[in-house]
Formats: structure tokens, C-alpha cells, sequence
């Protein structure tokens, strides 16, 4: 249901930079046009600031092309580049915008440098923060995301949570206050984008590829790729699982295209690994719902294999995404190539029970839309309905 906010206007800069921040901001995109057609009138700006830590156009704007997000008021062009640079490159350029624009609320979305650099840039200049995926958790420090994390979670004053789980791993950092959970936004953009996918998308046949008789990889940790050993021994592996009768798809993330080429491993031995270049989002749940079992060391992917009901092992040690691992859809691969071929096998063999539907049920961008409307009319001293108010 609509809010009714005394037709005022709430302005909220979003920031987003890498791929799966416009997967994730997408719903919340589709959410705010849908309160401004119902309510009569343009009650939210949604100004969308995107900082260009990913650029390529099959890394950002098939994104924008598909999925309906508010195209980019600003983007600030900061590319590639070492952690601090690319965070200090990106705080400076967001500051000067929200200076500009002076929003009531920054939202900024998951766990990279981009997410960081707006909860920052927004603390500093006294602007609420309100965070999409708080309370993620896989307390392993040598993450880049989990510093990232970490930060925002105790920079944000709104902490959207997807599961319990977060929740809880909050309560234990003592942030309790300005905490919801609300479900996985993830998990409305698949709900709202698989049957069209299936429909639409041409990659299977574009690939020669049937139903269940492929398998699909993702590859582009930090830790997987730059650590020789480890990309060594994850490719090891995803070449012995792939087969003529169970081809294995790999749609290349640009850093470990580059690792490969600099360590001359391009060229595979094995002729049904396909080496693809990254595929836009449609064309990616076409091929995580269809595929017989799917590898990645993603976030997001993990979650994906889990929506669509498909097996899958983690290319990792430890995931953030505890959920996904109960009744044995999800399985630990590790980062040798043993752990991961054990892992594989599991996958291939495990009876899997129900699914408790443990991020939500389609609805996350419309609570986090409905919570930021409630926070903007109190810090504003205008109409102040409960959130129970505006669920009735
Ligand atoms: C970033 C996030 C990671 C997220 C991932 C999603 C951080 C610290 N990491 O990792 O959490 O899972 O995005 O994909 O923010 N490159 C291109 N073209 C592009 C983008 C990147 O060629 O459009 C190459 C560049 O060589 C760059 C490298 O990929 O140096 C890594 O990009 P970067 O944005 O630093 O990190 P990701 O690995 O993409
Ligand atoms: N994705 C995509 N095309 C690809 C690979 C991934 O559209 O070639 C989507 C995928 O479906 C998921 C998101 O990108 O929604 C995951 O992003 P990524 O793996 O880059 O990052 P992570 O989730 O690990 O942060």
C-alpha cells in the first residue's frame, strides 16, 4: 500500500558501482516507481549515483538496459584501481555530489569498495545511511567485503537485514537499533525476472546446450584469483568436472580473464569447458535455472542456485550465506581441487530436503521502501505512521 506523506518529497541518493549492486537495487528501483505512480505525484526522488568501479558494458549497462533501474544521475568514472585508491577516489567524488544534491538518505547496497565509500562519504557529512544486506557476516578479515561490511553496518542508521541470521550477527556487534530484516532484494529480483528469462533468453540454444545436461562456474574472488595456487587448483578441478556429456559453462569475470591471460592458463586442455565472456542477468538465470549443478565462489550466485533449486558447491572456504547449506544445497568445495571434486560428487548425490524460505518472500524492496518513507517522515516531524500502520 502507498503512503500518503503530505505530498513532500523524499530525495534519496542511491549508490551503486559493481555488478550485483544493480541486480540488488533494481527491486528497490521498481519499488519507488510503483509508490510514485500510486500515490499521485512524485513523492520520492531517487537520485542514482553510480561511481564506475565497474564499466565494461557487459559489467554495467546491460543492467541498466534490462532491469528497469533508474538510469544514473551521476557517474563518477573512478575504474579500477588498488582498495584505498579506488575508495578515496570515490569518497571525494561522492562528497561533492551529496554536497550538490543534499539527499535525505544515502543507500548504498552490499559489500563493495562503492558501498563503503558511500556510507562513508554520507556519515561525514551527517546524512542517515540505509544499508541494503547488513549484518553479513563470514569473519574472515582477509576479505576485502568483510572490512567493507563491517564499516558500513556501524557507519548505517537504517540496517536492512535478509536473514535471522544477520540480524543476530548485529545484535553481537551491539548495533540493535535501526535494524529490519526484511528478506533478500536478491531474492525479489529473481522471483520477478525468472519466468521472463526463461522465456526470453537465447543462451542455451545460442550454446548448443539442453536442460540439466550442462553445468555452470563463476570464478572471481579476491582470494581465488590472486593467489596462484588456489586459481590453480579451482581450474583444476572445473576441468576435470567438465564433460562431453556434461559441458561446463564459465562466464569469465574480467579480473580473472586477466589473471588467466597473465599466467599464459587461458587454454584449456579440456574442449567442454566453455570459456564465455560475462552474460547480462537474464541470460544468467537462464542458465543457473537449467544447469545440472553450478560452482562459483559469488555471493549472489550461491543464492541464485538455492532460489532456483539447483545444487551447488562454493568455491570457498566459509560462506556468508549459512542458509544455503542446510539440507544439503548448498556444500563447501574449499579452494583444493580434492575438496572441490568431493564437494561436486555430494552435490550430484545429496537428497535435499525443503526449503524454509529463509530470505523472505518476494516483498524486501517494499518493506525497505516502506521503512525509509516512515524514518523520512519522523526525522521530518511530518505524518507519523507505524510500520504497522502502513502494513495494514
Ligand atoms: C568487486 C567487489 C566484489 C564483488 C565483485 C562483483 C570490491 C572490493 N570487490 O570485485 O565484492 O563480488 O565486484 O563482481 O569492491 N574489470 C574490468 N572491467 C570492469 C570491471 C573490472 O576489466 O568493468 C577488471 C579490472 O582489471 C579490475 C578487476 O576487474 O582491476 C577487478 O575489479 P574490482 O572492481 O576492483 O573488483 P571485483 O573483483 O570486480
Ligand atoms: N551475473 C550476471 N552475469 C554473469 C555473472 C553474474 O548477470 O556473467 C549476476 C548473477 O546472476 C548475480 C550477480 O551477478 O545476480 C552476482 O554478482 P557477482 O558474482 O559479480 O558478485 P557477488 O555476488 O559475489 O558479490
Amino acid at each position: 500500500m502507498p503512503l500518503a506523506c503530505n505530498n513532500t518529497k523524499v530525495k534519496i541518493a542511491t549508490i551503486i558501482g559493481a555488478r550485483p549492486q544493480f541486480i540488488k537495487a533494481a527491486p528497490v528501483s521498481r519499488a519507488i516507481s510503483k509508490q510514485n505512480l500510486e500515490s499521485n505525484g512524485a513523492q520520492i526522488e531517487d537520485i542514482v549515483i553510480h561511481t564506475g568501479q565497474h564499466y565494461d558494458h557487459n559489467m554495467s549497462q546491460v543492467f541498466f538496459e534490462q532491469l528497469m533501474i533508474h538510469p544514473p544521475k551521476y557517474n563518477l568514472e573512478v575504474g579500477s584501481g588498488a582498495h584505498g585508491e579506488m575508495t578515496g577516489i570515490m569518497l571525494g567524488r561522492i562528497e561533492e555530489v551529496l554536497l550538490k544534491e543534499k539527499p535525505e538518505f544515502v543507500l548504498v547496497y552490499g559489500d563493495t569498495n562503492s558501498t563503503l565509500a558511500g556510507a562513508l562519504a554520507a556519515a561525514k557529512l551527517f546524512i542517515p545511511v540505509a544499508h541494503v544486506e547488513a549484518g553479513l557476516r563470514s569473519f574472515n578479515r582477509r576479505m576485502p567485503e568483510e572490512v567493507n561490511r563491517v564499516l558500513t553496518d556501524h557507519l548505517s542508521d537504517l540496517l536492512f537485514c535478509p536473514t535471522e541470521t544477520s540480524v543476530r550477527n548485529l545484535a553481537n556487534e551491539g548495533i540493535i537499533e535501526g535494524v529490519f530484516q526484511t528478506g533478500d532484494v536478491m531474492y525479489d529480483a529473481f522471483r520477478f525476472h525468472k519466468e521472463q528469462a526463461l522465456k526470453s533468453s537465447p543462451i542455451l540454444s545460442q550454446l548448443n546446450l539442453r536442460p540439466k545436461e550442462y553445468s555452470l562456474a563463476t570464478v572471481h574472488r579476491q582470494e581465488s584469483t590472486d593467489e596462484h595456487e588456489a586459481l590453480s587448483n579451482i581450474f583444476n578441478a572445473l576441468e576435470k568436472i567438465a564433460a562431453k556429456d556434461c559441458p561446463l559453462i564459465i562466464p569469465l569475470h574480467p579480473r580473472t580473464k586477466k589473471v588467466l591471460e597473465q599466467s599464459h592458463s587461458k587454454q584449456r586442455k579440456n574442449p567442454w569447458m566453455y570459456l564465455i565472456s560475462p552474460v547480462g542477468y537474464l541470460d544468467m538465470i537462464a542458465l543457473e535455472s537449467q544447469a545440472k549443478v553450478i560452482l562459483t565462489d559469488s555471493g549472489g550466485i550461491q543464492k541464485e542456485a538455492y532460489f532456483a533449486q539447483i545444487p551447488c558447491v562454493t568455491l570457498r572456504d566459509e560462506t556468508e550465506w549459512l542458509e544455503t547449506l542446510e539440507d544439503g544445497w548448498n556444500h563447501l568445495g574449499g579452494r583444493d581441487s580434492s575438496t572441490i571434486l568431493q564437494a561436486y560428487q555430494a552435490a550430484l548425490r545429496s537428497n535435499r530436503g525443503d526449503q524454509s524460505k529463509p530470505y523472505g518472500d518476494g516483498s524486501a524492496s517494499h518493506l525497505i521502501l516502506q521503512h525509509m518513507l516512515v524514518a523520512s517522515d519522523r526525522i521530518n516531524n511530518r505524518l507519523q505512521p507505524s510500520l504497522e500502520e502502513v502494513k495494514r
